[in-house]
C-alpha cells in the first residue's frame, strides 16, 4: 500500500486530522485516563493509574511513529487519535481504530465526523474496498457511531475478550466503499434505523 508522505491534514466541519505537533503532549496528559474510555477500549481499569507525562509523549510518539495516523484536533486542543492499520494489499482492505479519549468530547458526533473523513480519504485516495474493524459488543455507543457512517454488522466472535476477568464477544464490523458510497449520495446523511447494528 503506498501512502502518501507526508499524510494529508483530513479537515472535517469542526475537526483537523493532522500528524502531532509538541502541544500534543501537553494536550494528551491533561486529559489523562477516563476509565469509561479506557473500558470500552478493552482495558481492566482495576487500579488504572494516572496517566504520566511520559506516557502521554508515548502516546504521540505512537502516532508520529505510525504511518497512517492522525491526530483528532477540536477547538485547537488534541482529543484522541484515529488511524488505518493492517492493510492487506492483495485485496485492498485495512482496518480503522478511533478513540476520542476525552470524556468531554463524546457524543457529539466528532467521533462520526473523524471516522467518515478517514473513510473518504481510504477509499477516494488509496482507492480501497473495504474498511474493518472489531468492537467489544458492549461498546454500544462506537457501534451507533459506525452505523451512522455505513459500517455493516458482519459477525460476532464469541466470548473473545478477557477483561478484568469477565469474557466479552467482539462484533466484527465493515464497510464497503459502495456502502459509504450509497450513504454519502443521499442529501441529508444516513438514515438507517438505529437497531440495524444492536445485538
Ligand atoms: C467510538 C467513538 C469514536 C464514537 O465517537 P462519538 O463522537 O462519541 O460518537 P457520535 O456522537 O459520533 O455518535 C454516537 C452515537 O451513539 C449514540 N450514543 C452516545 N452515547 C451512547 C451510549 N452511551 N450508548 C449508546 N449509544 C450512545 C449517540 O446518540 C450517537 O447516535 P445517534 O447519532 O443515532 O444519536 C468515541 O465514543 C470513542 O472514541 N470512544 C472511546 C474509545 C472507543 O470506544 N473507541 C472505539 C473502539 S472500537
Amino acid at each position: 500500500m503506498i501512502l502518501p508522505s507526508p499524510l494529508p491534514v483530513l479537515r472535517t466541519e469542526r475537526l483537523v486530522l493532522r500528524r502531532p505537533i509538541a502541544t500534543d503532549i501537553t494536550d494528551r496528559h491533561a486529559i489523562g485516563r477516563d476509565p469509561e474510555i479506557y473500558r470500552m477500549l478493552g482495558a481492566d481499569i482495576r487500579g488504572l493509574s494516572p496517566l504520566t507525562e511520559d506516557q502521554a509523549r508515548a502516546w504521540v510518539e505512537s502516532i508520529v511513529a505510525h504511518p497512517a495516523a492522525w491526530v483528532i484536533e477540536f477547538q485547537g486542543r488534541a482529543i484522541g487519535e484515529i488511524l488505518l492499520d493492517n492493510f492487506v494489499e492483495a485485496d485492498r482492505r485495512a482496518g480503522l481504530i478511533v478513540g476520542i479519549l476525552d470524556p468531554q468530547a463524546l457524543g457529539k458526533g466528532l467521533g462520526t465526523e473523524a471516522i467518515r473523513a478517514v473513510a473518504e480519504f481510504a477509499f477516494d485516495t488509496l482507492a480501497l474496498h473495504k474498511l474493518s474493524m472489531r468492537v467489544l459488543g458492549f461498546n454500544t455507543r462506537a457501534l451507533r457511531a459506525y452505523e451512522r457512517v455505513g459500517f455493516i454488522r458482519e459477525g460476532l466472535e464469541r466470548e473473545s475478550a478477557l477483561i478484568g476477568g469477565i469474557w466479552h464477544d467482539d462484533v466484527i464490523v465493515g464497510l464497503l466503499k459502495r456502502d459509504f458510497d450509497a450513504l454519502r449520495a443521499e442529501p441529508k446523511g444516513p438514515a438507517i434505523p438505529a437497531p440495524a447494528l444492536r445485538s
